[in-house]
């Protein structure tokens, strides 16, 4: 591959050198590529034949000759960029690697090309939509180009507004209020899920989420489409609400009527809630796909495996697990206790009965479906016992 050198675009320390450069290419995003070849493998090994990919925001078009050279099964790769210098870098790139008769190469609006396959024996089986910030604006035309039983992946970039820092910009783009809890990166994934499953429904679409990860600077979701007005209705019944406690940690999900009989105040401490949503609160993998996934990356050389698989193992721990993480450190920085190795954390709730995993979210962060009180007493006892003061 040819692809910038970004130390040449650089002008002031801290500046994000990919967007400086004539085109766009990030190394960063190595892993997130990764994960994309295997989910895509996965998908392919799914369906039993051949597929179509397209990826319509492409920039120096690594993305679609990895699918084209890594994923096995694939027909036909269209990569296409709006910049003119993407769009002959790509073309390049691709000559390079001999790939001609595979790719074809496009330099056109993702709009308007994702426009052109948006009907029957035309559309993709699948789509990678990896944009700067939002994928939102080409969430519509993505939809109506991948066909029934189709696999849609998006990145979203725009952390800022999806983890509550610009909360109306959230809620112009995603149609949902995020939140600024310490489970903020869960948030943002499950309000992109939301505005994709009622993006979906509009095209009378449903939605299963096969695969989500959020890494380092976005989230990314890889979701199956089924055509369907009855798929639709079924997808959107994992719509709802977060209820969060600042003060005790409590939270909460509501599915339909979320706004009966609430009043607002915590059931724990009765401080005010404050809420996140209308979000997914469904499940956010699959577990038979993140298998094909987990067997596709032991067989492959990639620099990143050891964190992919790690990522993997959490991600399928965490499947069956309810919304929402307890972040260790920020939990006992605000009840003055010490932080206990998260293992024994999760030993100790266990031990009375709740279920308990890690979490890929965060590194010191664990799901449970004990309450928030029983949360923080299991920790003040940790601290309290014999093992945590010889431990800690
Ligand atoms: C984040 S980069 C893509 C990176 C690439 N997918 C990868 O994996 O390396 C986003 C690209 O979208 C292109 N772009 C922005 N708006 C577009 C539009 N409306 N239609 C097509 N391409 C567009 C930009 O030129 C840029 O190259
Ligand atoms: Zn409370």
């Amino acid at each position: 591959m040819l692809v910038p050198k970004l130390s040449a675009f650089v002008e002031k320390p801290g500046e994000y050198a990919p967007s400086k450069a004539p085109v766009f290419y990030n190394p960063v995003m190595e892993l997130n590529r990764d994960i994309a070849v295997l989910a895509l493998q996965a998908h392919q090994q799914t369906v039993g034949r051949e597929i179509s990919i397209c990826e319509p925001l492409a920039g120096c078009g690594i993305r679609g000759i990895r699918f084209a050279l890594e994923v096995e099964g694939v027909e036909k790769v269209v990569i296409n960029d709006i910049n003119k210098k993407a769009y002959k870098l790509a073309k390049y790139n691709v000559e390079l690697n001999g790939l001609s008769k595979r790719i074809t190469v496009k330099n056109m609006d993702a709009n308007l090309l994702l426009a052109q396959h948006g009907a029957p024996y035309k559309r993709f089986d699948v789509i990678d939509v990896d944009p700067f910030g939002s994928p939102v604006p080409f969430l519509d035309s993505a939809m109506r180009a991948t066909r029934d039983g189709g696999l849609l992946a998006l990145t979203a970039t725009d952390m800022a507004p999806l983890c509550g820092v610009h909360p109306k910009a959230c809620m112009r783009k995603y149609g949902g209020k995020p939140l600024r809890t310490e489970y903020c990166h869960e948030i943002a994934l499950r309000l992109v899920l939301g505005c994709v499953a009622t993006t979906a429904a509009k095209h009378e679409i449903g939605v299963t989420p096969l695969f989500s990860h959020s890494t380092d600077h976005y989230v990314r979701v890889y979701v199956l489409l089924k055509h369907g007005a009855k798929e639709a209705d079924k997808s959107l019944k994992n719509l709802g609400y977060i209820l969060h406690c600042f003060n005790c940690f409590h939270r909460e999900t509501f599915k339909e009527n979320a706004l009966l009989g609430i009043n607002g105040k915590c059931p724990s401490c009765s401080s005010k809630m404050d809420y996140a949503g209308p979000l997914w609160l469904g499940k956010i993998a699959d577990e038979k796909f993140c298998a094909l996934m987990k067997k596709e990356v032991e067989k492959r050389h990639f620099r990143l495996k050891k964190r992919i698989e790690k990522n993997l193992e959490r991600i399928m721990a965490e499947c069956h697990a309810p919304p929402t993480y307890y972040v260790l450190d920020k939990i006992c920085d605000k009840m003055g206790l010490p932080t206990p190795p998260v293992r024994s954390v999760l030993e100790a709730l266990r031990e009375r009965d709740f279920e308990v995993s890690l979490t890929h979210f965060n590194l010191n962060g664990f799901k449970t479906n004990a309450p928030a009180k029983i949360v923080t007493k299991t920790l003040q006892e940790i601290m309290v016992s014999e093992r945590g003061r010889n431990k800690f």
